[in-house]
């Protein structure tokens, strides 16, 4: 047994910090693979130049460094070309084709294209082959969607909006404008993702949309390399970002931050019937002090969550989530923690110095 101390430099086997941010792990054939985004030095390492990072593990402790599994392309008019964003790859294996699809936010430096990626692999370890960047659910209606808001009138009325900023933080003024409605014909928008893989093999993808302010739980085709036209929008206008989804006991949860950049927020959680919901706001599971930055759970411990990983053999879940540096992204930290589970709060994410693995 080993543990690895949360906020420190996280050593992979060349002895280098660990570079997968915003990243998750999966569990296949006994060996676990950790995705995320290579960052590299100063604030310029928000952005992608080499691709998506993968390590490989067999006891969660030490890790081999298995190299960029997507790389970035010199085509400047490729949505995966150097200094564009490659944010938030989560990984998954199909069972049906025996492929692992990777999906990601899709963006430019400015932030405004809001798209998701997918790449295949047929190994774990890559090479990931990029099969295109789109805005998911063009032309369909949420599950949830009011007969009200489907109304012709009020798309037309929705087209443009000259007023319309980049409403991309939490701003009331959202709530003026049908922006599900705007979107509706080429695809919504989608910004910080995740992927949930259910006991029955469905695969959902939760991300971002409506400039940030409303998150979108769309179901994936069985092969995961599309969407299914079926999803649901949840906590509209809270402004959730960094959305992942777990299971315990038949009932899902999600833990996710508030949208304030790259700055830590409270953590946000939720406890639902299915992935499609109902589902019901929890409050903050946080509790503690991070002693290394100072930061305690009203700012996530200085952090903002990107994963949840449940180990199998131990019946454990663990809370990943990153402490940003954005003057110099490559020194970002990990923050890895046990959920505890209550019957009355739903969950709590105590702070520990360590993790033991
Ligand atoms: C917060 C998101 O969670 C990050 O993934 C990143 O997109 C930053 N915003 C960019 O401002």
């Amino acid at each position: 047994m080993s543990k690895l101390i949360n906020c420190d430099l996280w050593s992979d086997n060349n002895g280098v910090h660990i570079n997968a941010h915003a990243g998750g792990i999966i569990e296949f054939k006994g060996v676990y693979y950790w995705y995320g985004e290579d960052k590299t030095e100063g604030w310029e390492g928000r952005l992608a130049y080499h691709g998506v990072h993968c390590y490989k593990s067999t006891n969660m402790v030490r890790w081999e460094d298995e190299g960029i599994v997507l790389k970035c392309v010199e085509d400047k008019e490729s949505p995966i070309s150097k200094g564009k964003r490659i944010e938030r790859p989560k990984v998954l294996y199909n069972d049906m084709t025996e492929k692992f699809v990777m999906w990601f936010h899709s963006t430019d430096e400015g932030h405004t294209i809001a798209k998701s990626g997918c790449a295949v692999s047929d190994s774990p370890l890559g090479p990931f082959e990029f099969v295109g960047a789109k805005w998911p659910n063009a032309g369909v209606w949420p599950l949830n969607m009011f007969d009200e808001n489907k109304r012709p009138a009020r798309l037309i009325e929705s087209k443009n909006y000259s007023e319309l900023k980049f409403l991309d933080s939490e701003n009331k003024d959202i709530t003026k404008y049908n922006l599900l409605g705007r979107d509706f014909e080429r695809g919504q928008m989608a910004r910080d993702m995740q992927l949930f893989k259910d006991d029955d093999g469905t695969a959902y993808h939760i991300y971002a949309s409506e400039h940030n302010s409303t998150l979108h739980i769309a179901k994936l085709t069985d092969d995961y390399l599309d969407h299914s036209d079926e999803y649901v929008r949840v906590f509209p206008n809270r402004w959730m970002e960094a959305p992942a989804m777990f299971k315990r006991n038949g009932k899902y949860y999600l833990l996710m931050s508030g949208c304030t950049s790259w700055d830590p927020n409270a953590a946000r959680a939720a406890v639902g019937e299915s992935p499609f919901g109902p589902w019901i706001e929890l409050s903050n599971p946080c509790k503690g002090k991070n002693k290394f930055n100072g930061h305690d759970e009203q700012t996530t411990f200085g952090c903002q969550s990107t994963y949840v990983f449940y180990i199998d053999k131990e019946d454990r879940y663990i809370a990943m989530f990153d402490e940003w540096h954005p003057e110099n992204f490559i020194d970002s930290r990990y923050v890895w923690l046990d959920i505890e589970f209550d019957e009355i709060v739903g969950y709590r994410i105590p702070w520990k110095d360590s993790i033991r693995l």
